[in-house]
């Protein structure tokens, strides 16, 4: 713990020193010489990491590794259908990486350019991945569960002209039409000039002449060999989009040198990583976590990552451990919700099934509550593996807050001490700092070099979200707790984004997918604690005058979600409303509106504020009568 604290102390005091050291565990083409440059001003936020040096991404997780660890797996994958696995190594990678991103040179593809991948988690998503990398043009992968018109917001925002899809995926035992989405997202996409389209299946897809390219098809005839571009360490790498409390999701950017070097650094230190490890993290690439821990962090270190198309339950509850046995998984990272899932069915799904190869078990994406993280530590580590729960944010980049394995203490349900370069800082509404023992908004002072840098495309939109409200400090949107030994305690999020099975959404964007129905007055919605999914979503709707309140419209309202961000945004409690309880200045009150979906009807607090007072008693009528 001496040396931990020490080295935490050093990347604090002398981020400089520190850094520079740090970052050479990638490769530079161009040495950097400057290391940090941040200027957080009230109109300009410029962050700037090794902005002298030039680098490749892609050299960095595959290239580099080819001479040492060729015939080494860098990608374990895992089908939907159990037992179907295929192994990718370096050598391999690297020929994989080079035909497609020749293949996307041909199309004229470049540094600087948008390419969007909307896959289901296949090799090809993280082989897109990095020969975009390759090229220096910047990824934006969707997630394929979102929605046909999700989808074409985010190609049109990022302006890809190039898109990456799949006929269909695959995923517990059922198709997903992910072509037929990326059409109809296409419609309102004209300037997209080509559609790659993955066979993952057998099934004959719709197809446009001249607009759609067969992924064998464009890198059968293409070189293996293919030079990678040179970029400045703050060039672009990605865009992902992200729910906030307010708004469209935003594109959030990372760029290339800082980033790269937080993954390996965190990927190395926050799991214990070391040669020969089989790691394997369960999310989907199409989130932040898919991003830095299976794709750019694992392979930056050198390591065998493992990807898995299926779900944790499909066809038994068992599918997780069967895979950590049959590749013998030695790091394993999930979320709460999948725990908490999982310790629903019973320990004997998890106990038929040899665990012995884990040693590392990581949390993130929401708090986990004490009684999963001991489910976590003794059934499905033995109580032998320390289960690491990590706190951080798309925006972050990487992890933040997380214990070092077998160096920090373990306390379940908290994250624990902030990583090297991380400096957590608590205040008050007021903006005032506060020490010791407190209970405040979370903002880091420093988040080392992984940190985004800017929204794409709305720079002020950057400033105004993060860094408005407390000058100097970057902004979370998290509650947290600091206890005696300065440990960290994520108490949640205080805005309007919700955590619903470790996928976060805004309340603002589901509302406006509701009022965009045509029987739909107003809505309001909130997040209800639910124990398995960490949150559920519950809508008030307000109908116009002539709708009938109807279990028909009731499911028209939820398909019609469903069609516009995706199955994950779709409510499960929809409650009729004459009308939502609003003050004077015409301000929805969600406080109220949260603990009647809570079903704390005796806990709604002082309601004289309100317009129509009666508003609440009608609506607690209805959430008395469910409970
Ligand atoms: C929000 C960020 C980090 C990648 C996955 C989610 C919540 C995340 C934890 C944790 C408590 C957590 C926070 C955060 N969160 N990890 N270990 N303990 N809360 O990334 O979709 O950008 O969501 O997830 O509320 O702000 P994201």
């Amino acid at each position: 713990m001496d040396a931990f604290t020490q080295m935490y102390r050093h990347s604090i005091e002398e981020p400089d020193a520190f850094w520079a050291k740090q970052a050479l565990c990638v490769d530079w083409q161009v040495p950097f010489t400057r290391v940090r440059n941040i200027d957080i001003g009230p109109d300009i936020v410029s962050i700037k990491w090794f902005a002298d040096g030039t680098l490749n991404a892609c050299h960095n997780c595959v290239d580099r590794h080819v001479d040492a660890r060729g015939d080494q797996v860098a990608i374990l994958w895992e089908g939907d259908e159990p037992g179907l696995a295929e192994r990718i190594t370096y050598r391999e990678l690297h020929g994989a990486v080079c035909r497609l991103a020749n293949g996307l040179r041909s199309l004229g593809i470049g540094k600087g350019d948008r390419v969007a991948i909307y896959l289901p988690m296949i090799p090809e998503a993280a082989i897109s991945m990095l020969a975009c990398a390759r090229l220096g043009a910047v990824h934006s992968v969707v997630f394929g569960g979102f929605s046909a018109e999700a989808l074409a917001g985010r190609i049109r925002d990022c302006g890809a002209r190039v898109v990456v899809t799949a006929n269909e995926g695959v995923r517990g035992g059922r198709t997903i039409p992910l072509k037929h989405n990326m059409d109809k997202a296409l419609e309102s996409c004209p300037f997209v000039e080509k559609c790659i389209v993955v066979g993952r299946t057998a099934s004959q897809v719709d197809w446009v002449e001249g607009r759609d390219i067969r992924y064998l098809d464009l890198v059968d005839t293409m070189n293996a060999e293919c030079e990678p571009e040179w970029m400045n360490a703050e060039d672009p790498l990605f865009i992902l989009y992200t729910s906030g409390s307010t708004g469209k999701p935003k594109g959030v950017l990372h760029t290339t040198g800082g980033y790269l070097v937080a993954c390996a650094l965190s990927h190395r230190h926050v799991f214990d990583y070391r040669d020969g490890d089989i790691f394997w993290c369960t999310a989907d690439v199409g989130w932040v976590t898919g991003h830095s821990y299976i794709v750019y962090g694992p392979l930056a270190n050198g390591a065998t990552t493992v990807m898995f198309e299926g779900i944790p339950t499909w066809p038994t509850p068992s599918r997780f451990w069967e895979i950590c046995d049959r590749h013998g998984v030695t790091i394993f990272y999930t979320a709460p919700t999948a725990i908490r899932a999982l310790m629903r069915e019973g320990d004997e799904h998890v106990m038929r099934i040899d665990r012995s190869s884990l040693r590392i078990l990581g949390s993130v994406g929401e708090p986990i509550n004490p009684e999963a993280w001991r489910w976590y530590f003794e059934v499905v580590g033995e109580g032998r593996c320390p289960v690491i729960d990590t706190w951080w944010q798309t925006e972050t980049g990487t992890i933040m807050i997380a214990p070092v394995p077998g160096v920090t203490p373990l306390k379940p349900g908290s994250a624990a001490l902030p990583f090297f370069g991380v400096e957590p800082v608590l205040v008050d509404d007021a903006g005032r700092v506060l020490e010791g023992v407190a209970e405040g908004l979370l903002c880091l002072r420093d988040a080392g070099p992984g940190i985004m840098r800017t929204i794409h495309g709305d720079p002020a939109r950057f400033i105004e979200t993060y860094f408005r409200r407390f000058p100097g400090l970057y902004f979370t949107g998290d509650g947290c707790r600091r206890d005696e030994d300065g440990f960290y305690w994520i108490t949640g999020r205080i805005d309007d984004v919700i955590n619903v099975s470790g996928h976060r959404l805004g309340t603002a964007e589901i509302e406006g997918a509701l009022v965009a129905h045509q029987a739909v007055a107003e809505a309001a919605v909130v997040g209800y604690p639910d124990a398995v999914k960490g949150q559920g979503i519950h809508a008030f709707v307000t109908l116009k005058a002539g709708e009938g309140e109807t279990e028909a419209l009731r499911q028209e309202l939820r398909d019609f979600v469903r069609r516009q961000i995706g199955a994950i945004a779709q409510p499960d409690v929809i409650q009729w409303a004459t009308a939502l309880p609003k003050t004077r200045s015409g301000k929805i009150m969600r406080r109220i509106l949260r603990k009647l979906a809570e079903g704390k009807v005796e806990e709604l607090g002082d309601v004289s504020t309100l317009v129509d007072p009666g508003v609440v008693a009608a609506l607690a009528d209805v959430a008395r009568a469910r409970k």
